[in-house]
């Protein structure tokens, strides 16, 4: 059964939410057990009804099902694409077929976009950025907010409600029971969503989210509502969300936080990570372990959120096949990717007979200017191979890098 939610903003304005609790990995990447929503808004004005994004398109139907509760295709006039991702736009066609007559509004750049939607296409009108639309006594005004997720994508301000329409923006990953920000919620479990949701979705544009979030300043955007296409409807800790994006753009790191990740096929590197933690815990350090061995493989898109407020990262590679572990040559790219440089990293790699699994983690991280600020090889196969004395001895040098 696909739960929805068809609930009032205003008198005027309704959330329309699905709660996707099948997707397992977003974008076909990033492991979300904690599932995500899909957050449409229908206006309703005495010219006729605005509707602000869709559906998943694997949820259309249920889609039309909210949409009769608030409104009908005689009175639906403007659908409003803030992007074309087809998270928000999968639906498009089947109200296009449901209601004919409305018209599509977008970026130019959404139209561009539009081939696979042939009644979307045919019904678009586009929309600079600045533009106003006043329907049925409403103001509604377009902000280009270019990279957010995707070179079209737009927002929509409702200057005399003070509600912004975000769509991806200020958007979290989670099913909250709640729709709003000021009803029960579990705020700690809402945090990390909404960091794991910046980093792994918007984390590539991070500079964007600055210099549109600066955009909306300028413009004298202060709202008092946000309203994203995922997520929660924040109306009491505004400025809170809006800090968690610029925080989690820049990579603030907290001061104690360190990353930890590695891999271990038979067991050594797995030892010495082990004491590289205890380690760093004995510093004052909140180390967040993350090891890949043949019981575990750790979600991606939880690594990259703890290493986006992390002071210093460490990974542990075992060498294989004469270059680093396959995975974390992955965690390496993602970390240039998606999460800002600047980061201190250690590095440490075992080998048997070839040692250059090290120099090639180093070699990614610094080709986007992460600093390697030490590195540690040694010779050993097996869990019995390195002794106590060796970790002890290289947790103490990683210690030190991790310090200076
Ligand atoms: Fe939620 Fe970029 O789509």
């Amino acid at each position: 059964m696909v739960n929805y939610h068809v609930a009032n903003v205003t008198d005027d304005l309704f959330v329309l939410r699905v709660d996707d609790r099948y997707t397992k990995y977003f974008e076909a990447l990033w492991e979300i057990p904690e599932g995500i929503t899909y957050n449409a808004y229908l206006l309703k004005t005495e010219e006729g009804d605005i509707l602000f994004d869709t559906w998943k398109r694997q949820f259309s139907s249920t889609f039309l099902e909210a949409l009769e509760r608030v409104t009908s295709p005689d009175k639906l006039k403007y659908i409003v694409v803030h992007h074309m991702e087809p998270d928000h736009s999968g639906s498009l066609e089947d109200v296009l077929r449901w209601a004919p007559n409305a018209k599509v509004l977008g970026h130019p750049l959404a139209g561009r976009m539009m081939n696979a939607y042939p009644r979307a296409k045919a019904k678009f009108a586009p929309v600079k950025d600045g533009q106003e639309l006043v329907v049925g006594g409403k103001k509604l005004k377009f902000i280009h907010t270019p990279w957010l997720h995707w070179p079209e994508t737009m927002m929509t301000w409702m200057a005399e409600e003070e509600i912004l329409l975000t769509c991806d923006v200020f958007g979290a990953y989670g099913i909250p029971l709640a729709l709003f920000d000021d009803m029960c919620i579990k705020k700690e479990n809402v945090i990390r969503s909404t960091r794991k949701y910046v980093v792994t979705v918007i984390g590539h544009y991070r500079e964007w989210i600055g210099r549109n979030i600066q955009k909306l300043e300028n413009m004298g955007i202060k709202p008092k509502v946000i309203a994203p296409a995922h997520g929660l409807i924040w109306r009491k800790n505004v400025e809170e969300v809006v800090q968690i994006y610029k925080d989690v753009a820049s990579s603030k790191p907290k001061d104690n936080k360190a990353l930890l990740v590695y891999a271990s096929m038979y067991g050594t590197t797995e030892k010495l990570a082990r004491g590289l933690e205890c380690a760093l815990t004995k510093e004052g350090f909140e180390v967040a372990t993350y090891g890949y061995n043949d019981t575990a493989r750790p979600p991606l898109s939880e690594i990259l959120t703890d290493a986006s407020d992390s002071k210093v990262i460490v990974i542990a590679t075992p060498t294989y096949e004469a270059e680093a572990f396959p995975y974390l040559k992955m965690v390496a790219e993602e970390l240039c990717w998606k999460v800002g440089d600047g980061k201190k990293v250690v590095i440490a790699a075992s080998y048997g007979w070839s040692s250059a699994a090290a120099e090639q983690i180093k070699k990614i991280l610094e080709g986007c200017k992460y600093q390697a600020v030490e590195i540690v090889k040694y010779n050993a196969v097996g869990p019995t191979a390195i002794k106590d004395e060796e970790v002890e001895k290289i947790a103490k040098k990683v210690v030190e890098a991790v310090k200076g």
